[in-house]
């Protein structure tokens, strides 16, 4: 059977991107393949990560269309590569409703925290984990889902937590939780919903 066509969706540094190739690279996804990388921002450091592994880029960048024209020709470049399977790997938009409705079930998200808890919202980046800290939370972690029209809101498909420290600063939390729980789980999670979208 063939495998899942991937499209991993970035808008920074990629670490989690870097994780899922290697992880391929490494023929830990059998059932699926990354095919295409596209980024909201020429500087996006996912675009060096990805031509790296020899996978196609594109660019539609914020600075030069409207949410609506990205999303429109984002939609087209996924076709034209027949993507069936939407990854988001630090994508900072928020996607509209037609986008969602488009790749019904078959987008993904990994978010840092533990769902439903620091979630929605303005709940990303550093902001995570600064929530999580003033909230004296003692777990933490990052949970992979399924993207619905509600940001942060949709069926869960992995979560692994990581323990908070006395003496954590936002982005040692980051670190951490990147380290010990997205970079481990995001590739697994693909890998078994390529396995089932298969069936
Ligand atoms: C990660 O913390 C991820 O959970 C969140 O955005 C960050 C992206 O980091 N959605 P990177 O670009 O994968 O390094």
């Amino acid at each position: 059977m063939s495998k899942i066509r991937i499209a991993v969706l970035c808008s920074g540094g990629g670490t989690n991107l870097q994780a899922i190739l290697e992880a391929q690279a490494a023929g830990k996804i059998p059932h699926g393949e990354v095919v295409l990388v596209i980024a909201d921002s020429k500087e996006a450091y996912s675009l060096e990560r990805a031509k790296t592994f020899g996978v196609e880029t594109a660019v539609f960048d914020k600075r030069e269309f409207s949410r609506a024209e990205r999303e429109r020709e984002m939609l087209a470049c996924l076709k034209a590569h027949r993507a069936e399977l939407v990854v988001l790997a630090g994508f900072l938009t928020v996607l509209s409703p037609s986008f969602v409705e488009a790749y019904k079930n078959r987008i993904l998200n990994i978010h840092p925290a533990l769902l439903p808890s620091f979630g929605g919202e303005g709940m990303y980046g550093l902001h995570v984990h600064e929530a999580v800290l003033s909230r004296g939370v003692k777990v933490t972690g990052a949970t992979v889902h399924i993207v619905t029209e509600e940001c942060d809101n949709g069926p869960i498909l992995a979560q692994r937590a990581v323990r908070v420290r006395k003496d954590d600063t936002p982005r040692s939390l980051q670190q951490r939780v990147m380290r010990e729980a997205e970079w481990k789980i995001y590739y697994r999670a693909i890998e078994a919903y390529c396995k089932t979208l298969q069936k």
